[in-house]
């Protein structure tokens, strides 16, 4: 599977992993756009913006809550853990749009969440943010401060994190190979990952079972699911 470039994946110092929800599609949590991207009567591009939050909280929180319950209860697959396991032979940056804590919990180390993370919660005001894995009785939640609470993930029509963007575009312009897997990179900026590291000459290696609009640019498309080809690059190492 990884023929064509395992000599580059053992000799990379420094391995890249920009990953999205089809990393977590085995471990139970709906994508958003793959076939399989099935979100109930939600719409999450209607639902996860900042101007569905302010115009009806109680709904955009109710969505949260069911997302925050079943995201909780689910566990890393083998793509996660393959990921965690590379880490130790070689240098692993995981750079996820994933709000679902997997990787973490999978073991992964360096883990940046460009669109924050559904288990920590934050304020709308003061500067108060925690991690709640509870769900909440009232809907939307109240802060000390008397503002509403809202989930510390990234709306359509906000910024990322600034230190955080650029750290991930430090670490996409300085690895030796970058793993495109399980996102349709079709959402900006974090779709600008690859070609960063394509412009520092990295090699590119997708894993997907659907075509991505980056294909092309890609120098191996694995067209597997993310739980049955990650664990054949750790295989590399440890066959
Ligand atoms: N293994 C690998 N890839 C998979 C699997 C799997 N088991 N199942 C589905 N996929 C692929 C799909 O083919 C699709 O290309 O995962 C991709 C999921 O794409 P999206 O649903 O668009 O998810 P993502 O790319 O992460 O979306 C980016 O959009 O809604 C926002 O903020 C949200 O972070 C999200 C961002």
């Amino acid at each position: 599977m990884f023929d064509s470039i395992q000599e580059k994946i053992r000799g990379a110092g420094k391995i890249v992993f920009v990953t999205g929800a089809g990393i977590s599609q085995e471990s139970g949590i709906p994508t958003f756009r793959g076939k399989d991207g099935f979100w109930g009567k939600y719409d999450p591009m209607q639902l996860a913006t900042i101007d569905a939050f302010y115009e009806n909280p109680k709904l955009v929180w109710e969505w949260y809550e069911e997302r925050r319950k079943n995201i909780l209860m689910a566990q890393p697959n083998a793509g996660h853990t393959a990921i965690a396991r590379l880490g130790r032979y070689k240098d692993v940056i995981v750079l996820t749009q994933n709000i679902d804590g997997l990787h973490q919990k999978a073991g992964s180390k360096n883990v940046l969440e460009l669109h924050g993370s559904i288990i920590r919660i934050k304020c709308t005001h003061c500067s108060f943010s925690d991690d709640m894995e509870a769900g909440f009785d009232v809907l939307p939640p109240k802060c000390r401060c008397g503002h509403m609470l809202r989930p510390d993930v990234v709306w359509f029509g906000e910024a990322l994190p600034q230190d955080i963007w650029r750290e991930a575009i430090m670490h996409a312009q300085s690895c030796d190979v970058m793993v495109i897997v399980g996102t349709s990179l079709v959402v900006s900026p974090a779709n600008s990952l690859p070609l960063y590291a394509k412009q520092n000459g990295a090699v590119l290696v997708e894993v997907n079972p659907e075509k991505t609009v980056m294909s092309s640019e890609m120098d191996l498309s694995v067209r597997q699911t993310s739980a049955s080809a990650l664990p054949k690059m750790v295989e590399l190492f440890e066959s």
